[in-house]
């Protein structure tokens, strides 16, 4: 499906936004280890979340659709699931496969996970070699470096071990794993990344304890107390809005119920640093996650530099915040980001193609990129490259873009970002042809 855009004279109106997709991940897999009856409100129905929910009901665990919005989970307690009897298809999630990976090494039968193409190229040692540490049997392609990952129970002990990246997706694997492992375990982040699994461990009753970038889990754990949780709407998706309506003139935005748990909301710290106000208001908290709705008018923005803490708080935003540079006055500099270079594609790269083909000033370095602005940009057909986020943001660079944007392969945004066209036609009308 490829998506026309055409430039527009302001992004005007309010809008919901779907449910994060990190969160509705971890609340359906806690609501499959917990006893009884878990609802899910306001979850993400995305390509992701659907991998993930597959993969739930493979192993046996019961989750349906109770109302338009509301997903259930029966759930039978932490030895609740039962040996699966495929390969269990996590699609294009790594998500799914990461974390997966982590319950899955506990388990006392065989697994294995598998996927699409883009996810089978994806690194995994950095989940598999720490679960070696605690005793698991996992193996993989090239040495086990790649998916599929094969699976065998094993009796896990705790470790401390110190991640080599940032990544809330290693964190994850290795706190869940650490439910069915004897004793603690202690997992040290060289940076902050996103901290949903930790909030809603400790909200289910788990022994968990935070440090600044210390994180430590006592195994093997209780079965977890069921969820009643509301998903807020998710801030990666909010950025794109947020983007768009500063980018162009005369726009006026109201982005609610979106989830602004700081380990998320790093774009805010640098477009602020650009010069964009964003006011948050009616800020509050909601199901142990602060949530508050973003009001952004159109605005002049200058250049700024990327780099070390900020990175992974905003590790999803880099496509998005390229765009931006492209407008504001100076040279924008990403450094720290080579994690980019791992994600659905090589980023960096991705990023740089696409944003070229639009006229963008822009030049890759090996961990990050340099954008000169301001830069006007021109319409032209642009591959995704099946990247969901690239496809937004080049959808957004559209709203821009003099004459038309055509996104190729534009039917990979229901990834992560279902209902991204018709709130984009809702807020500018004769944007999509
Ligand atoms: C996610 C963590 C991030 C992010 C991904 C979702 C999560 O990945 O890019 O979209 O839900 O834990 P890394 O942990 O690999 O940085």
């Amino acid at each position: 499906m490829n998506l026309r855009v055409r430039p527009v004279s302001g992004l005007r109106g309010a809008i919901d936004l779907p449910g994060d997709k990190s969160i509705t991940h971890r609340a359906l897999l806690l609501g499959s280890l917990s006893a009884g009856a878990s609802r899910i409100r306001g979850y993400l129905d995305s390509g992701d979340c659907r991998a993930t929910m597959g993969c739930l009901r493979a192993l046996g665990v019961p989750v349906e659709q109770e109302a338009e919005d509301t997903l259930t989970v029966r759930g039978a307690g932490l030895r609740g699931w039962r040996e699966p009897e495929n390969v269990l298809n996590c699609v294009r999630s790594g998500t799914t496969m990461r974390l997966m990976a982590g319950l899955l090494a506990g388990q006392p039968f065989y697994s294995v996970l598998g996927g699409e193409a883009q996810l089978l190229r994806r690194p995994m040692d950095r989940v598999a070699q720490p679960l070696r540490l605690m005793g698991a049997q996992i193996t993989g392609r090239q040495s086990g470096k790649l998916p599929p990952l094969t699976l065998v129970g094993a009796p896990l002990h705790g470790i401390e071990y110190t991640l080599p990246v940032a990544s809330a997706q290693v964190k994850s694997c290795l706190l869940l794993a650490g439910l069915y492992a004897e004793g603690m375990t202690t997992l040290i982040e060289p940076g902050p990344s996103r901290d949903h699994t930790e909030r809603m461990l400790r909200a289910r009753g788990v022994e968990l304890s935070s440090q600044g970038l210390c994180h430590a889990v006592r195994g093997p754990a209780n079965d977890l107390t069921p969820l009643d949780l509301t998903v807020p709407g998710d801030f990666s998706s909010a950025a794109y809005f947020l983007v768009g309506a500063l980018l162009v003139e005369g726009s006026e935005v109201r982005l609610r119920h979106v989830g602004v748990n700081p380990t998320r909301t790093g774009l805010l710290d640098a477009l602020r640093a650009m010069g964009a106000e964003i006011t948050l208001l009616d800020e509050r908290e909601e199901g142990g996650e602060p949530v508050a709705d973003l009001l952004v008018r159109s605005q002049g923005l200058r250049a700024t530099t990327v780099a070390g803490d900020l990175v992974p708080r905003m590790i999803d935003e880099f496509p998005i915040l390229a765009l931006a540079a492209t407008q504001a006055e100076g040279v924008t500099r990403v450094r720290d980001a080579a994690e980019l270079r791992v994600k659905e594609t090589d980023r960096i790269a991705t990023i740089v193609e696409a944003l070229r083909a639009l006229g963008a000033r822009i030049e890759p370095r090996p961990d990050g990129f340099d954008v000169e602005g301001p830069t006007p940009l021109v319409g032209a057909a642009v591959d995704s490259f099946g990247d969901h986020r690239l496809a937004m943001t080049l959808a957004v660079a559209g709203l821009i873009a003099r004459g038309e944007t055509t996104v190729l392969r534009a039917e990979w945004i229901a990834d992560s970002f279902p209902g991204f066209e018709p709130r984009l036609q809702a807020l500018a009308p004769g944007a999509l042809s």
